[in-house]
């Protein structure tokens, strides 16, 4: 069975102070990072690139897991021509590379070349893409993220509508870990996780909270429940 994996997006961080921001929700027992990178084309907002990713690596190596911090950078590309990318990513410190399906024309090509970099592959479908594309990819994929927001912006409201996707998806890889991300927090969690969500993406829910400790463990026990 699919365990429970908590990703807070740093889009919902203080980049100003990332590094100590980062170091503060891995200690609230945060599993990954999820590094939103936009590029003002495949989405119509332009967040962060490859310096950042770099300088957050030094800032927060992948560690041993005890002695330090263990940061698994799970690198959401909203981003034309994914394929270009890749290998820079992985270069500067990215533990998975999530490309759109709407961005590439051979999405199977692309899997098989982030894997041959020895990273994860995933790959997300925008609210409009109908799940079935991923029938045939996801036993190549490591992960599949299909979004509860248009994707762009962090703050927005989550769209359960897309819960049957996750239901389809969950139904016939039972062993896959499937990602949501847009809108996720303490009210929208238990929706999600009934569906078959694992992989739990939340900006403004942790990186805002009192108390992020006290949402993550909230998150990973209805996950896990
Ligand atoms: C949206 C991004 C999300 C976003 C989530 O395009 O992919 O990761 O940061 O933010 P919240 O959790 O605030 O909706
Ligand atoms: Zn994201």
């Amino acid at each position: 069975m699919v365990k429970s994996i908590i990703a807070p997006s740093i889009l919902a961080s203080d980049f100003a102070n990332l590094g100590c921001d980062c170091h503060r929700i891995l200690g609230a027992k945060a599993d990954w990072l999820h590094i939103d990178v936009m590029d003002g084309h495949f989405v119509p907002n332009i967040s962060l690139g490859l310096p950042i990713v770099e300088s957050l690596r030094k800032a927060v190596p992948r560690g041993d897991g005890v002695s330090k911090p263990k940061a698994f950078f799970d690198c959401h590309m909203m981003i034309a021509n994914p394929e270009k990318w890749v290998e820079e990513f992985v270069k500067v410190g990215a533990d998975q590379f999530t490309f759109h399906y709407e961005a590439t024309e051979d999405p199977l090509a692309l899997a098989k070349l982030i894997k041959s970099f020895g990273i994860r592959a995933a790959c997300a479908i925008k609210p409009g893409t109908p799940v079935d594309v991923l029938f045939d990819l996801a036993p190549h994929l490591d992960m599949a993220l299909v979004m509860t927001v248009e994707p762009g912006f962090g703050g927005q409201k989550f769209m359960p509508d897309m819960m049957p996707k996750v239901e389809a998806l969950r139904a016939k890889f039972p062993d896959l870990d499937i990602q949501v991300d847009g809108g996720l927090g303490k009210a929208t969690i238990p929706v999600a996780a009934k569906a078959g969500a694992n992989v739990i993406v939340a900006g403004t829910a942790v990186f805002g909270a009192a108390d992020p400790a006290d949402v993550i463990k909230f998150m990973r026990d209805e996950v896990d429940k």
